[in-house]
C-alpha cells in the first residue's frame, strides 16, 4: 500500500521527529556532525523580542510543558526564538519582575509567579537562557533570531529598526549584541544564531 500520499506522510513524520546536534554543514546542507546525515529543521516561531523581553507565554504554562507540546503535540524539532539587541546591550541586568513592572503587567506577573516562579527574579537574559536550556533538555534545536534593536512589535518601514541610519539601528551596537549572544551560547550544541 504505497501511494504517493503515504510516502509523503512517512517522510514528514521522519523529518519532524528527527533532532540532532551538534549540527554541521556539508556543501549546501545542514547535517548531523556525528553521522553526516542531513537534518531538516521544522521550526516554530516563539517571540521573545517584545517590550518585556521575555519569551511569550511563561505566564500561561510551565516552560517544560510548552517545550513538550512543541515537540510532542505539534511535531516541531526546532524553535526560532526571537530576541532584541537592546536586551543584551542595554537591559541585560533588568530582572523579569522589574521588566513586567515597567509595563504595569500585574496580571502577567501573577501568571508567571504561578507557572514559572523561578523566572521572576532572573534577569531577562537569564530567563532567555533558561528557556533555551529547557529546549535543549527537550531535544529541540534553537535558532536565536536577532529580530530587532528596540524591543517592540516589528516590522514596518517606519519602526526605526530597519536599516543603516535608522533611529534604532546602530551597526556597532548591533554587532556588540550579536557578539554577546554568540559568546553566551558558544558551545551550546543546540543553538544557532542568526
Ligand atoms: C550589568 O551589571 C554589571 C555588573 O554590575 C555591569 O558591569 C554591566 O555594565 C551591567 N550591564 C548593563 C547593560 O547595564
Ligand atoms: C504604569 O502605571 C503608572 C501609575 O499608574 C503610570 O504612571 C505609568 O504611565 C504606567 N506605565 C505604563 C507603561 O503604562
Amino acid at each position: 500500500m504505497s501511494s504517493p500520499f503515504t510516502y509523503v506522510f512517512i517522510l514528514h513524520l521522519f523529518v519532524l521527529h528527527s533532532h540532532s546536534f551538534p549540527l554541521s554543514t556539508s556543501s549546501r546542507w545542514i547535517v548531523d556532525e556525528n553521522t553526516g546525515d542531513r537534518v531538516k529543521l521544522a521550526c516554530v516561531n516563539w517571540p521573545g523580542h517584545l517590550h518585556v523581553m521575555i519569551p511569550e507565554g511563561l505566564n500561561k504554562r510551565p516552560v517544560k510543558d510548552i517545550v513538550s507540546d512543541i515537540s510532542h503535540k505539534m511535531g516541531f524539532n526546532c524553535v526560532r526564538l526571537t530576541w532584541a539587541t537592546y536586551m543584551y546591550t542595554r537591559y541585560s541586568n533588568l530582572t523579569v519582575s522589574e521588566s513586567l513592572d515597567r509595563w504595569n503587567l500585574t496580571v502577567t506577573k501573577e501568571g508567571i509567579a504561578r507557572n514559572n516562579p523561578e523566572v521572576l527574579e532572573m534577569s531577562i537574559v537569564e530567563a532567555q537562557n533558561a528557556v533555551v536550556n529547557a529546549m535543549g533538555k527537550g531535544k529541540i534545536m534553537v535558532v536565536l533570531d536577532n529580530h530587532i534593536s528596540l524591543p517592540e512589535w516589528c516590522c514596518g518601514y517606519n519602526d526605526g529598526n530597519g536599516f543603516f541610519g535608522d533611529e534604532d539601528f546602530d551597526p556597532d551596537e548591533w554587532v556588540r549584541g550579536l557578539v554577546t549572544v554568540a559568546c553566551r551560547y558558544k558551545g551550546n550544541p543546540s543553538v544557532r544564531i542568526t
